[in-house]
């Protein structure tokens, strides 16, 4: 695609946009319906995009939009299966690993294969069939893995944490810091522990390393090296490195390369999450991700969630200038979900040309970062609400409560409606100053002190309402980011499913590495060499 035509319909945007004044407390008292009119509902998730800067105009030359970057036939490339991740002629089909039904393409059925694969063995587990090398059951399971290997399992794991099965503990280890694995195992038992090294490429520093530090501590425990099998369990695509790293063939669950790391935890990269909540969990995640799959597939586009937070998101990132966006999950359980989103935005949409190579002529991903609420109150939350940036926000509230205190859950509730409406409202200074007389202060004191009372508002949100905190729920509101994600890179013309940034950081670490135990190059640059020799001291 050239990206003139996009060019042009984004400098139309910035027209419209700059054409007028903006205030969300007039939009709303203009329209009393504003919240009904600007919502949609799928999958058990609400979306009230309301309190957003945006018209029905706007919504309108937004939705034009998705026909100059011709959305529609990107979503069905995607879906079919189009070699779409064209820097690495593959298709990007992680929408097949949450299939429902009797598979129906080669791609389904190996995923069904898989599925049984890991239905079995999670069963020996739990079952106590599977035992370490000394006969006792496997009490613990540490997945090493890092990246898309990680982060969605450990997020899925903390938030499903009341489907846990009560005799079996979950931990996982990433850093390339030994005090990550270190820490971890300090107190387990190893004949009682089981490995998951999860790693796509079965080539990546950080797992490679502490899987084999893992291997040595079962060793040292007393395991013979007949008996490994017992104790490492492999999810990769790289079937013989995963061999030669002493894994038994039985115990490699395949991966795909048509599956990018970040959007792996679907297929056995999801084992942890099937060994802690038990398949029928598992199973339910991928039905609640395949429900927003069918709704992203078939719903309008004015009504389809992904969609739409799309072409919000992309609204303030190219014509209001907005480099970041907040992401609050209302709910502990969630705590790790921004670090998921991370992952799965920056990564994929992190780019500088269009998929034909061509510089890019607008701005591309934006800053992804957040915090579990309560808690981002009480810290960021005052660059929200008073800071120089205008930083939209997507709150996510979790309807039922996620504990037995009930009580409780109406405050979290009440924490996420007023931060919202807060961001909406501001205060004025004719407020601040009628507070500050109020308050029995002097004229010269109102005066000093009412400008930094002053809370701008006008600042945009959406607000998500997920109906329970459970499978099904979290496997929808984890597809919806995926495909709002990928919806983005559509909007921009990019390829969301590589990421050629980071491997040259892989290839530059191996390099500092041989440094260490070498010699410095000559060719490199002052910093570097210093530091290095300094750490060296
Ligand atoms: O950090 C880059 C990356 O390639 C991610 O995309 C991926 O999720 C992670 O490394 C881990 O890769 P692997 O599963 O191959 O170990």
């Amino acid at each position: 695609m050239d990206a003139l035509p996009l060019s042009a319909a984004i400098a139309k945007l910035q027209q419209h946009k700059d054409q007028q004044t903006w205030s969300l407390r007039d939009l709303f008292a203009a329209n009393p319906d504003r919240a009904q009119v600007f919502s949609a509902e799928a999958a058990g998730i609400y979306l009230d995009y309301s309190k957003n800067l945006l018209s029905t105009e706007t919504l309108q030359q937004l939705l034009s939009y998705t026909d100059t970057a011709e959305l529609k036939s990107s979503i069905q490339a995607l879906l079919s299966g189009s070699p779409i991740n064209n820097t690495e002629h593959r298709p990007a089909l992680h929408t097949a690993l949450r299939f429902q039904g009797a598979p129906q393409t080669e791609h389904e059925q190996a995923v069904a294969d898989c599925r049984v694969q890991m239905q079995n063995f999670v069963e020996q587990v739990h079952s106590g069939a599977w035992t370490g090398f000394n006969g006792k059951r496997i009490r613990h399971v540490v997945n090493i893995g890092i990246g898309g290997s990680d982060l969605g399992p450990r997020m899925v794991c903390e938030a499903l944490r009341p489907w846990h099965k009560q005799d079996l503990s979950v931990h996982f280890v990433a850093n390339i810091d030994g005090a990550d694995l270190s820490d971890t195992i300090a107190s387990l038992p190893a004949d009682e522990t089981l490995f998951v090294v999860a790693s796509k490429s079965f080539s990546t520093l950080e797992t490679r390393q502490n899987a084999l530090s893992a291997r040595q501590w079962v060793l040292d425990a007393g395991c013979a090296e007949s008996d490994l099998a017992k104790h490492f369990v492999a999810v990769s695509s790289n079937i013989v490195a995963a061999q030669d790293f002493g894994i038994a063939a039985q115990n490699i669950f395949p991966m795909w390369d048509w599956v990018g790391g970040r959007y792996s935890l679907w297929s056995a990269i999801g084992l942890p999450i099937a060994l802690a909540c038990g398949f029928d969990a598992y199973s339910e995640l991928l039905k609640g991700a395949n429900a927003m799959d069918t709704h992203f597939a078939e719903a309008d586009f004015a009504q389809n969630l992904p969609v739409l937070m799309a072409l919000i998101h992309f609204w303030y990132r190219q014509c209001w200038g907005a480099g970041s966006l907040a992401v609050l999950p209302y709910a502990q359980r969630l705590a790790k979900f921004p670090a998921w989103l991370q992952q799965l935005d920056m990564e994929s949409l992190g780019k500088s040309v269009t998929r034909d190579a061509q510089p890019l002529p607008y701005p591309s991903g934006s800053v992804i970062w957040g915090a579990e609420g309560s808690n981002g109150q009480h810290s960021f939350h005052q660059l929200l609400h008073q800071g120089t940036d205008m930083i939209p926000a997507d709150f996510v509230a979790i309807k039922q409560p996620t504990s037995e205190l009930a009580e409780q859950h109406q405050w979290l509730l009440a924490c996420c409606l007023s931060q919202s409406q807060a961001l909406l409202k501001g205060k004025s200074l004719a407020q601040a100053r009628k507070e500050l007389e109020a308050s029995g202060h002097t004229h010269k004191e109102v005066h000093q002190l009412a400008p930094h009372k002053v809370i701008p508002g006008n600042r945009p949100s959406n607000t998500l309402i997920v109906d329970k905190l459970d499978p099904f729920h979290l496997g929808s509101l984890l597809a919806l980011y995926e495909h709002k994600v990928f919806t983005f890179g559509c909007l921009l013309d990019i390829n969301p499913f590589d990421q050629w940034g980071v491997e040259l950081g892989k290839v530059l670490g191996n390099a500092v590495h041989d440094a260490i135990e070498g010699e410095i190059p000559e060719d490199w640059d002052g910093s570097t060499a210093h530091l290095l020799k300094l750490l060296l001291k």
